[in-house]
């Protein structure tokens, strides 16, 4: 579990820290040499290797959730499960379930009932807000329903999180897609990044990356420190940890 800088107002030489908990996130995704996540048409990312997707069911099988936002549900219709019998192994060893539990971010709600993800045997939680739920209340597809707003009626992602620690949960692997993945960092929600460079180039100016949203300007952009680098064949695996607000000042 992680401690988590919400506030830091530097006023007088007196710096006032306020903290809270949530669970350590981890985002781990496949980028092209020209740092897209995929094409135009926003395709399935399909583009990593065989050893790309092994590295992702070795962080999956590592987490008690999986969260990824609607936009990337939809591109893939699936989610990537545990099945390599040492990593279930090892899950059982540690007690934990066979699965992680999978959590959709919608604000909309607005998912396909009959995509294969519904038939996967997993655990699947939505996070969303109160229209999001509607129509998937008194339904069977979510085991959890999990309603967070901000006075502005989007998901109040840092509560949901919080929520997310008092049940349990410590580690979380973070998907994507470009957008999710923006609006955490925004809110300082983010601690590690696991980057797979793979040997093809995507182009494409409205094609999306690890982190879309309004962007950053230099002065207030996340800063990283680079923690390790594995080169398997073709690809490049980047291991890398934000650096906190506390330790820039
Ligand atoms: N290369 C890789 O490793 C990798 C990994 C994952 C995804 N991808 C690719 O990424 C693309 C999808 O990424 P994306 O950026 O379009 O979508 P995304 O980040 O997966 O999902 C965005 C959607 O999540 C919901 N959402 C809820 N709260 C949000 C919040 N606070 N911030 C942002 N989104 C929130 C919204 O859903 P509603 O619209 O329902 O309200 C929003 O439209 C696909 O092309 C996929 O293939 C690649």
């Amino acid at each position: 579990m992680d401690f988590l800088i919400i506030h830091i107002l530097a006023k007088n030489s007196q710096i006032n820290l306020m903290i809270q908990h949530r669970p350590h996130t981890t985002v781990v995704m496949a980028i092209s040499a020209d740092g897209k996540i995929a094409d135009v048409r926003r395709s399935p990312a399909r583009f990593g290797s065989l050893a790309d997707k092994a590295h992702l069911e070795k962080q999956v099988a590592a987490s008690d959730a999986i969260l990824f936002g609607a936009g990337t549900l939809r591109a893939y219709g699936t989610t990537l499960t545990v099945s390599h019998p040492q990593l279930l192994q090892q899950r059982t060893h540690l007690g934990k379930s066979a699965q992680p539990v999978h959590i959709v971010v919608t604000h909309s709600g607005k998912l396909n009932p009959e995509i294969n993800f519904f038939k996967q045997p997993v655990k699947r939680w939505l996070l969303t807000t109160t229209a999001g739920a509607v129509f998937w209340q008194n339904r069977t597809e979510f085991e959890q329903i999990l309603i967070f707003e901000t006075s502005t009626e989007k998901i109040d992602i840092s509560t949901a999180l919080q929520h997310l620690t008092n049940l349990g949960i410590t580690r979380i692997a973070i998907l994507g897609g470009g957008s999710l993945t923006a609006s955490m960092l925004e809110l300082n929600l983010i601690d590690e990044l696991w980057l797979t460079i793979c040997p093809l180039i995507l182009g494409g100016a409205s094609a999306p990356t690890p982190v879309d949203g309004i962007g950053f300007v230099p002065q207030l952009a996340p800063r990283l420190q680079l923690l390790e680098v594995q080169t398997v064949e073709q690809e490049v695996f980047l291991h890398y940890r934000l650096e906190r607000l506390v330790e820039r000042i």
